[in-house]
């Protein structure tokens, strides 16, 4: 995406480096072939890429003429390709107050978050959407970064490198923003595009055939080059499996005889409380690796502990199931 977050990737950690992670023994009663499935998994729901691979990618494009003037439609603004590597473009800036220092620009080696979360921080599948997520629990979810009870080698740079008052300063911009559409339009379908990860998103291959959805959500933007200019309006489309939607209704109304109902934490309509995130209208692929991080361990600690008994009853299958109904619903 920019030059800067190479700085990540340099480290060497691999985001692959924490699916071969080894299994908590609080991780649950999950059979282990259950286990090897998540892990596997892992591989289009975390969509890992580098800024060394973006750059082999751009390289073998067609050249661009770096002086051309972009639009996207319906915005006012406009940008050179070249500042484009230096400035994260803020293409809707009625949509939101002004940004923080912290989200707009970064501060020494802390990163500007909107470079990964995007301006309203509606983010991609491969972050996540901040936008109306308690502040508490923004913080809460940094600290976890910071301490390696939550799992991520980009958050964890990033948590390392922010002072508390910066993350004070984004979780009060993030929380008050509202989510005003579902992040990706979800679809049942046995069938999908053969798809490949490319600049932190599957896409579609060109020329690749159809093939089985089996055990995934198959999450494309409508028009990847408008991800790449970062338009935080760009729509996704979320394909999953036959009947995810009335199974993931169950499960997360009820329980299904498996779990204690999801509305009964994250509110009658998911749209989580002062203090539980919302799941209503986030994206599929982000919901359920998160539940997959749960269920191996790679999200730890007391404020997730409700969280780990339930996920430990569900299978992968299941966890495509409720992600997808509450992607479906209204934010
Ligand atoms: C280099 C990219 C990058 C930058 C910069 C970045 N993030 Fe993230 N962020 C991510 C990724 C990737 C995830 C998904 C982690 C996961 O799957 O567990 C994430 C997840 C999060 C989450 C978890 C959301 C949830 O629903 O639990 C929070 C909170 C968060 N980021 C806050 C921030 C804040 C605040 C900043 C700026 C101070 C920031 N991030 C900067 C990449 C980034
Ligand atoms: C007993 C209360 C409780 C129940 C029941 C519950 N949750 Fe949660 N959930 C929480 C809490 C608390 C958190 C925040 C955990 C943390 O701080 O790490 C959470 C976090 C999550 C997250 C991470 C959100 C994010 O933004 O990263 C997902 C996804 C999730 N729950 C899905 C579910 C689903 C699906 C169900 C039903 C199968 C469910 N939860 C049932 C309490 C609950």
């Amino acid at each position: 995406m920019s030059v800067r977050r190479g700085a990540i990737w340099a480290i060497g950690s691999m985001l692959l480096a924490w699916v071969a992670m080894p299994v908590s023994g609080r991780a649950g009663d999950a059979p282990r072939d259950a286990h090897a499935q998540m892990r596997a998994a892992m591989d289009w729901l975390a969509t890992p890429w580098s800024d060394a691979q973006e750059k082999a990618l751009q390289a073998h494009s067609p050249p661009r003429d770096q002086n051309a003037i972009l639009h996207l439609p319906g915005s006012t603004r406009t940008y050179r390709r070249a500042q484009l590597a230096k400035t994260i473009p803020d293409w809707w800036p009625q949509a939101h107050p002004p940004m923080p220092t912290i989200v707009a620009r970064g501060r020494g080696k802390g990163l500007p978050c909107a470079e990964c979360h995007g301006p309203r921080g509606t983010g991609i599948a491969h972050t996540a959407t901040l936008t109306g997520l308690p502040a508490g629990y923004i913080v809460e979810q940094l600290q976890a970064f910071r301490d390696g009870s939550r799992v991520n080698d980009e958050m964890h740079f990033e948590a390392s490198n922010v002072s508390e008052a910066d993350v004070r300063e984004a979780a009060a911009y993030f929380s008050g923003l509202h989510l005003t559409s579902r992040r990706a339009h979800v679809v049942q379908t046995a069938r999908v595009p053969k798809t490949h990860v490319e600049s932190w998103m599957l896409v579609r291959t060109r020329g690749g055939g159809m093939e089985a959805i089996g055990d995934r959500v198959i999450e494309l933007p409508l028009n990847a080059d408008h991800v790449r200019l970062r338009d935080d309006r760009a729509r996704f489309v979320a394909y999953v499996p036959p009947g995810s939607l009335a199974r993931g209704r169950l499960l997360a109304t009820s329980g299904a005889g498996k779990v204690a109902a999801c509305v009964s934490c994250h509110g009658a309509d998911l749209r989580g409380t002062a203090k539980i995130p919302p799941l209503a209208g986030r994206s599929p692929t982000y919901i359920t690796r998160q539940l997959v991080q749960i269920a191996l361990g790679n999200r730890q600690g007391l404020a997730n502990q409700p969280m780990q008994q339930e996920i430990s009853r569900l299978s992968l299958s299941d966890m495509i199931s409720v992600a997808s109904y509450a992607a479906s619903l209204k934010p």
